[in-house]
């Protein structure tokens, strides 16, 4: 696939290429190898490493992509710091099936898989070879430097979970495939022998092996064009210095193309798409201006994004140099980009300081959504900020309704007692967010921006806890203040289940007028007049469909329809929350759109709940039951597991 070029060559084609994106893979400028955390809160039950014994520090990746197959293998050569006793390093793995694992030399190590554990796949223990790796010169006294480094040949199974292979159909031009992953959470170990746990950082670089006349993009930087290697294959090399949580590590090929929005920022698309997307990301030179300007210098170099096919099972991923977006966030009106704050926003909080367990979802989520809303304040002006916390705040109020206050899923760090996966959404971001809002308003804006920036800048490229992240809150701006200490309530937030009573509330006067709309439906039945509707922001749509009463007759909803021209809105949200309105009152003419809608659209956000509300009345059972049994396969594995799940669908049957 790859041949071998020497360290010693590399400057020789940094200089060649004279190109300001090329980042060199000369080892020299690879980040330090990072802490990893030893306190109990730290520990991840979900990973089989033992990183205290034996760590990667680094992977190197030779893979093949074989849409054929559905398969990647190749090669993985990792950077190993043991311990002085340890004889064996433990990596994850989830399907993969290991042909051989070898030394530098070449020369065979034993290793083992063991035992499958459901959910979390099994251990891939090897042998540290005998020969450890020479201890540079110029390293420095206590530096650290790996000790060993082993190579495992292997081949991903077809049902591995991180990746999806879209058949042409899938996608916008219908005449290429298209593959695509998704590490986060535990999915990575399904195509990436290592240690698979955020704690433990790693930097990393690959040689990707893709059909003509498909472009791969991955979250490193592509080191200069790639190059072919037969008449139907090209070879695209990337490289990643900074230390990462290896969830973050993404690939994804298919028939696209490159825009540039700005100096730092591009977007990659299939070309039936790019126009669109491009014109929707149109702010995001500025966003990252604004992040910068909020909480510290942007660290990544480059920020690029890939909107994908619809089947993407998220809204997005903080794929570091690579966000994958979603195609459904294309309103036309920039009205959902949102989600770009969002993303970009993890380049801070999420990528540079990692929550060390996936219990603390909150530290990425929560501090991400609190950082997103501030970026679209600073973007799109306060007025459209404080809709949009006003929307996480009745998220966060109502999902606590619904779990009961006192439920272990509505705390934000997630208790020993349930799974971390268990906690519920709005726990992890509207909860964080509030939270957040709520200390930000007590502290004052000004001292708590200064503290936030220097968390990321104290922890840049490190494992962080939400016992950290108090600890350093009570030292820097508490200070020993019992009052402000009792104010804050800062153990009842990130320990408490349900929602404390300082909690920042939204301005009353954001939804003003839709709420004056609410109640004039509710209690005579006044439908907003057109121009009204049209007029309002999206959030404030939103809003009206959100507070609607839970039961409408078919009058109602066909009047609602025609009024407010809700099934041909361009925006996904709102059409989102019309169909699932609809459904949820067996409302037979809303069918075929949301047949065409749940064939199309595969983001789990959307797919899940509209199944619900099928599921839930013996009208829609049976419906449910015939659009699933023909748009299953389209799904992503994560998607189709929560439909399996609410439908009971038994897929052997
Ligand atoms: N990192 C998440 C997606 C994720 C979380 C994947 C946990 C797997 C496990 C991403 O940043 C995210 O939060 N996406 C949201 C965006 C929204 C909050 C703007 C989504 O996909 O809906
Ligand atoms: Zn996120």
């Amino acid at each position: 696939m790859r041949a071998y070029v020497s360290f010693l060559v590399l400057p020789f084609l940094f200089l060649l290429a004279g190109c300001g994106d090329l980042v060199s893979q000369d080892p020299d400028q690879r980040g330090e190898i990072a802490p990893i955390l030893t306190s109990e809160e730290a520990f991840d039950d979900q990973t089989f490493a033992k990183p205290q014994e034996a760590r990667v520090t680094h992977v190197d990746l030779d893979l093949a992509m074989d849409f054929d197959a559905k398969t990647i293998s190749g090669t993985a050569t990792l950077d190993i710091l043991a311990a002085d006793e340890a004889s064996e390093v433990i990596l994850d793995s989830n399907g993969l099936r290991v042909s051989a694992v070898t030394d530098q030399t070449g020369d065979a190590l034993e290793f083992a898989l063991g035992e499958t554990v459901e959910g979390k796949g099994e251990p891939l223990t090897i042998e540290l070879p005998a020969q450890e790796l020479e201890r540079s010169a110029d390293l420095a006294e206590g530096e650290l430097a790996p000790t060993h480094r082993i190579m495992v040949e292997y081949v991903s199974a077809p049902q591995a979970e991180a990746l999806q292979w879209l058949s042409p159909e899938q996608t916008a031009g219908s005449e290429h495939p298209f593959l695509f992953s998704q590490g986060q959470a535990i999915n990575n170990r399904t195509w990436i022998p290592t240690q698979d746990s955020p704690g433990i950082r790693q930097t990393w670089e690959a040689t990707i092996s893709a059909p003509e006349p498909l472009n791969v993009v991955m979250s490193g930087v592509l080191q200069g064009d790639p190059e072919a290697e037969d008449e139907n294959r090209r070879d695209f090399r990337f490289v990643m210095n900074n230390a990462v949580p290896p969830y973050l590590i993404a690939i994804a090929a298919g028939n696209i193309e490159f825009r540039e929005l700005g100096p730092r920022s591009g977007v990659w698309a299939e070309p039936e798409v790019i126009e669109a997307a491009a014109q929707e990301v149109g702010d995001t030179e500025e966003m990252i201006d604004a992040g910068i300007a909020l909480f510290g210098d942007y660290r990544w170099g480059r920020y690029d994004m890939i909107v994908l096919p619809p089947a993407f099972p998220y809204g997005g991923m903080e794929n570091p140099v690579m966000t994958f977006l979603t195609p459904t966030f294309i309103a036309g009106d920039r009205s959902n980009n949102g989600l770009v704050a969002h993303e970009l926003a993890h380049s801070w909080s999420g990528n540079l300081t990692t929550y060390s367990s996936w219990r603390d979802g909150w530290l990425n989520e929560g501090v991400t959504s609190y950082f997103e809303n501030r970026i679209v304040e600073a973007v799109y002006g306060k007025a459209r900020a404080e809709q949009e916390y006003a929307l996480s705040y009745a998220g966060l109020v109502g999902g606590i309704e619904d779990a009961g206050a006192d439920n272990p899923v509505t705390a934000m760090r997630s208790p020993n007692s349930i799974s971390p996966f268990d906690t519920r959404g709005f726990a992890i971001y509207d909860k964080g967010t509030v939270f957040l809002r709520t200390v930000e308003n007590i502290i004052g804006r000004e001292k708590f921006d200064a503290w936030l920036t220097e968390w990321f800048d104290a922890h840049a490229f490190e494992p962080v806890t939400s016992e950290m992240f108090l600890a350093d809150l009570r030292e820097k701006l508490i200070a020993g203040d019992a009052e402000l200490e009792n104010q804050l309530m800062l153990d009842e937030w990130v320990y408490g289940t349900g929602l404390p009573e300082n909690a920042w509330k939204p301005d009353a006067q954001a939804f003003a007028e839709v709420d004056g709309a609410v109640s004039a439906y509710a209690n005579e039945s006044t439908i907003p007049d057109t121009d009204a509707w049209r007029n309002w922001t999206a959030a404030e749509q939103r809003r009206f469909l959100e507070e609607l009463p839970q039961e409408l007759s078919a009058e109602q909803l066909a009047s609602l329809d025609a009024t407010l021209g809700l099934s041909q809105t361009n925006n996904n949200e709102v059409l989102f929350l019309w169909l699932e309105a609809a459904l949820r009152n067996e409302y037979g003419p809303a069918v075929p759109q949301a047949e065409r809608f749940l064939a199309r659209v595969g983001r789990n956000k959307f797919v899940s709940p509209l199944f619900t509300a099928l599921n839930e009345t013996n009208w829609g059972k049976p419906i449910a039951q015939r659009i699933y049994a023909e748009t299953r396969s389209s799904y992503h594995a994560y998607t189709r597991g929560n439909v399996d799940e609410t439908l009971q669908y038994d897929a052997a049957a």
